[in-house]
């Protein structure tokens, strides 16, 4: 798998990826942050606050952990993912639930199918730094929002400790791709996450292009040490 992932370009090779990964991925992600994915999911949510009357677009939705927390909310959701494996496991969990505010669609985050100023809340959980041209990413985000429009990006972050950071990268070397091979059956697949964190501009560098791109009340939470971030904005 890693040598065939090589030959490919980033968007096929993070394509390939979630394919190779989609079946587990749910499970994966409570093993390896102990369940707390859904706090942070939870607390994203209740910070946009989308009401009944409100339009949010999630980004990278995967298979739709986030699209469905905002719809239970109220309002309306669109999950878009580039990867279709992803896509239906979030296809087989919406047809499972009973209040359906949220539609799915296969689409590339960086030419996102939406027009100018459509969404109220845009969010983006584990997605942007997965992506090729991030700055290209966010503008596009700034593009689909209203004017006023909130904007949530939920990631991994860099602890800004240097000690926490160094146990933090040795845990996401060694343990990640151990529960990647026991449950995905590759250890290759989930040893990306720490190629990509150290690629990504992170709390800092995430803020800086946002406030570049224009958006305004730029704020940034570190969870766990910094371990995650949370950045929220408006257009
Ligand atoms: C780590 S998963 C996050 C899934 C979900 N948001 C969550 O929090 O569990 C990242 C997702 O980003 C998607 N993705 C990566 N690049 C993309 C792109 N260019 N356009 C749309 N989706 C993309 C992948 O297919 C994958 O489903």
């Amino acid at each position: 798998m890693g040598d065939e992932l090589t030959q490919l370009n980033h968007k096929e090779r993070v394509d390939a990826l979630f394919s190779s990964i989609a079946a587990r991925y749910d499970l994966v992600n409570d093993i390896q942050s102990a369940g707390l994915h859904r706090l942070w999911k939870r607390n994203l949510s209740r910070r946009i606050g989308l009401v009944e009357s409100e339009r949010a677009l999630d980004i990278c939705c995967g298979t739709g952990d986030l699209t469905f927390r905002l719809a239970k909310r109220g309002g309306t959701v669109l999950g878009l993912d580039l990867n279709m494996s992803m896509l239906t496991v979030a296809r087989r969990r919406l047809a499972k639930r009973v209040v359906r505010g949220e539609q799915l669609c296969q689409a590339d985050a960086l030419s996102l199918p939406c027009a100018n100023a459509t969404f109220d809340a845009v969010t983006i959980g584990y997605g942007l730094r997965n992506l090729a041209d991030i700055h290209g990413g966010l503008s596009e985000i700034y593009r689909v929002l209203k004017p006023g429009g909130r904007l949530a990006i939920l990631d991994f972050g860099k602890p800004p400790s240097r000690a926490v950071r160094a146990a933090y990268y040795q845990y996401l070397r060694w343990a990640l791709p151990v529960f990647g091979w026991l449950f995905c059956g590759s250890a290759s697949a989930y040893s990306y996450i720490l190629g990509s964190l150290e690629k990504y501009p992170a709390q800092i560098g995430v803020k800086e292009m946002l406030l570049d791109i224009g958006f305004s009340s730029v704020s940034v939470t570190n969870i766990m040490l910094g371990t995650m971030s949370l950045h929220l904005a408006r257009r």
